[in-house]
C-alpha cells in the first residue's frame, strides 16, 4: 500500500514546523513540490529548505509539479476553479501512481495549515473513492497564516463567546462585512477589498507573516488603508508578488 501525508509546513517561517510534521518527514519517500510560476518560486524554495533542513533520516526525492494553469479571464468564476481543480485531481492520481512505489510514502507539504483554502485534502478525498491508485493518506496539521497573523499583531481572534468569520476578499468585496460576526479574518485578497467596507472596524493587516519581508499595520480602517494599500503596492511592485491577511474588527460603541 502507498501512504501519502499531507504536511501542513506553517506560513513562511521554518521554525513553523510542529515536531509532528518533522516525524512525518522523516518517513517520506518522495516529497511532491507544486510550482505555481515565477512569482511563487520563493514558497518552493522555502519548501526544499524545510526537506534539507528536517528530513534527515532516510534519501528522499523531489518531483516538482507544475501547477495547471488556471483561467482567470473567465468571467465564470465557479467553472474555470472547477476545471482547474479537476486538472490538478488527474495530476495528483498520476504522481501518486506512478511516483510512489508500493510500500512506500510520499507527501504534499501544504502552505500553513491544508484545512484552509487549499484544493489538497479534496483531491486527496476523491481520489481515494476511486478503485485506482490504491494508498492511504494522512494529515498533518500545520500553523496557519491566520494564526500567525494574531500572533504577531498579539490580539485574539474572538470577544467573549463571540464568533469569527473566514473569507476572501472576493466575498468581501461582493457581499460586505458578514453580520453576526465581530471579528471577520479576509484572506485572498487581491484588490484590496477592504477598501469597499464603510463600517467603522479596526483592521490587522499582515504580509509575507513569518519571512524576512513581514509588514504589519494596525489602526481604525479608515485612518490607514491608504497607507496599507501604499505599502502594499510597494512590496508587489518589488518582489513581483504578495500574500496578505487581515482581520477586521468592529469597534465597540463608546
Ligand atoms: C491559498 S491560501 C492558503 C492558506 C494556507 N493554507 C494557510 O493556512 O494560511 C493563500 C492565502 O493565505 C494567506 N497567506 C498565506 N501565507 C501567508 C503569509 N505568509 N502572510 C500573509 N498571508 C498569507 C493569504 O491571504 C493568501 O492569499
Amino acid at each position: 500500500m502507498r501512504k501519502v501525508f499531507v504536511i501542513g509546513i506553517g506560513a513562511g517561517d521554518p521554525d513553523h514546523l510542529t515536531v509532528q510534521a518533522i516525524k512525518a518527514l522523516n518517513e517520506v519517500d518522495v516529497f511532491f513540490v507544486v510550482d505555481k510560476g515565477d512569482e511563487k518560486a520563493e514558497l518552493a524554495a522555502v519548501r526544499k529548505e524545510i526537506c534539507r533542513r528536517y528530513a534527515t533520516a532516510k534519501p528522499y526525492r523531489i518531483v516538482e509539479v507544475d501547477d495547471p494553469a488556471r483561467d482567470r479571464t473567465d468571467p465564470a468564476y465557479g467553472d474555470a476553479v472547477r476545471s482547474w481543480h479537476d486538472a490538478r485531481t488527474e495530476q495528483y492520481a498520476e504522481l501518486i501512481e506512478h511516483e510512489i512505489d508500493d510500500g512506500k510514502c510520499g507527501a504534499f507539504l501544504a502552505w500553513g495549515d491544508p484545512s484552509l483554502y487549499d484544493s489538497i485534502l479534496r483531491i486527496l478525498c476523491e481520489l481515494a473513492s476511486r478503485s485506482t491508485p490504491v494508498f492511504e493518506y494522512e494529515v498533518v496539521p500545520g500553523i496557519s497564516s491566520v494564526q500567525v497573523l494574531a500572533a504577531k499583531h498579539r490580539i485574539p481572534l474572538n470577544e467573549i463567546a463571540g464568533s469569527v468569520a473566514i473569507t476572501t476578499g472576493r466575498r468581501l468585496a461582493s457581499s460586505g462585512l458578514p453580520e453576526d460576526f465581530d471579528h471577520v479574518v479576509v484572506m485572498l485578497d487581491g484588490n484590496c477589498a477592504f477598501t469597499t467596507v464603510t463600517d467603522d472596524v479596526d483592521i490587522y493587516w499582515g504580509a509575507y507573516l513569518g519571512t524576512d519581508d513581514e509588514i504589519l499595520v494596525s489602526g481604525r480602517l479608515r485612518d490607514v488603508q491608504s497607507d496599507i494599500q501604499r505599502r502594499r503596492q510597494r512590496a508587489r511592485d518589488a518582489k513581483g508578488w504578495i500574500m496578505d491577511t487581515y482581520v477586521l474588527r468592529r469597534r465597540r460603541l463608546p
